[in-house]
């Protein structure tokens, strides 16, 4: 399948897009997690994006989609795939269109989760992250067997850079602006599902029943 994941910080779209992974093979995308380990690796591309991020700013629409029109053309991406983060501006979305018919390709649907401002405040700030493997923790609903130790790879779990209280005030503004516009976008094409950000499973239910 190949469907977007669209929705504020928090919403939950890289815990439903690792759930959907193991259900047919499709490859979770997450813009997100790639320029995170760009910055880890200290590469050219995580100096450039390292300040925009930790503030909770977008990183440009051209080095976003350099790195997408590569990486929807690696082998993995036959299966299907989960976009976790991207597209997120209308110039992101006009161009992924226009990649994709390139390709031949088509998108099964966009998810929207719709969640409420108190809820994601609270998600965030209860967060953990492994820093090695990228799974997503909360110390509320989703605490490690081990305090601080991922059960998937024993690496240390921790809170992300952009997870203050500034940097995360930064990121819904700017989702209100500048990605909320494309609920409207997807739903004039057909393919918007929106569904409450609660449990997973009426999400999986969802994606099931448009599939
Ligand atoms: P990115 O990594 O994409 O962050 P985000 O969109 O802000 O989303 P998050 O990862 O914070 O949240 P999520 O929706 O995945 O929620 P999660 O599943 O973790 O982007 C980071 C930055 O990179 C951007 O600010 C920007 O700088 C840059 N960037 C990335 N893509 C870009 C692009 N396309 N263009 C320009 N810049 C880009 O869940 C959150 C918490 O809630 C977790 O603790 C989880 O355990 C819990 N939770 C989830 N679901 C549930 C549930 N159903 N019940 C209870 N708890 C739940």
């Amino acid at each position: 399948m190949k469907v977007i994941l669209l929705g504020p910080p928090g919403a939950g779209k890289g815990t439903i897009a690792k759930a959907l992974m193991q259900h047919d093979g499709s490859v979770q995308i997450s813009t997100g997690d790639i320029l995170r380990a760009a910055i880890t690796a200290g590469t050219t591309l995580g100096k450039q994006v390292e300040a925009a991020m930790a503030a909770g700013n977008l990183v440009t629409d051209e080095l976003i989609m350099d790195i997408m029109e590569q990486r929807l053309q690696e082998e993995d991406c036959q299966q299907g795939y989960l976009l976790d983060g991207f597209p997120r501006t209308i110039p992101q979305a006009e161009a992924l269109k226009a990649l994709l018919a390139k390709l031949g390709e088509k998108l099964d649907c966009v998810l929207e989760l719709d969640i409420p401002r108190d809820v994601i405040i609270d998600r965030l700030t209860t967060r953990r992250t492994c820093n090695n493997c990228g799974e997503i923790y909360n110390v509320k609903s989703k605490p490690p067997r081990v305090e601080d130790v991922c059960d998937v790879c024993g690496s240390e779990i921790m809170q992300r850079d952009d997870e203050t209280e500034e940097a995360i005030e930064n990121r819904l503004q700017i989702y209100n602006q500048q990605t909320a516009p494309l609920v409207d976008f997807y739903r004039n094409d057909g393919l918007l599902v929106s569904v409450p950000s609660s449990d997973i499973e009426p999400v999986m239910q969802a994606i099931r029943q448009r599939i």
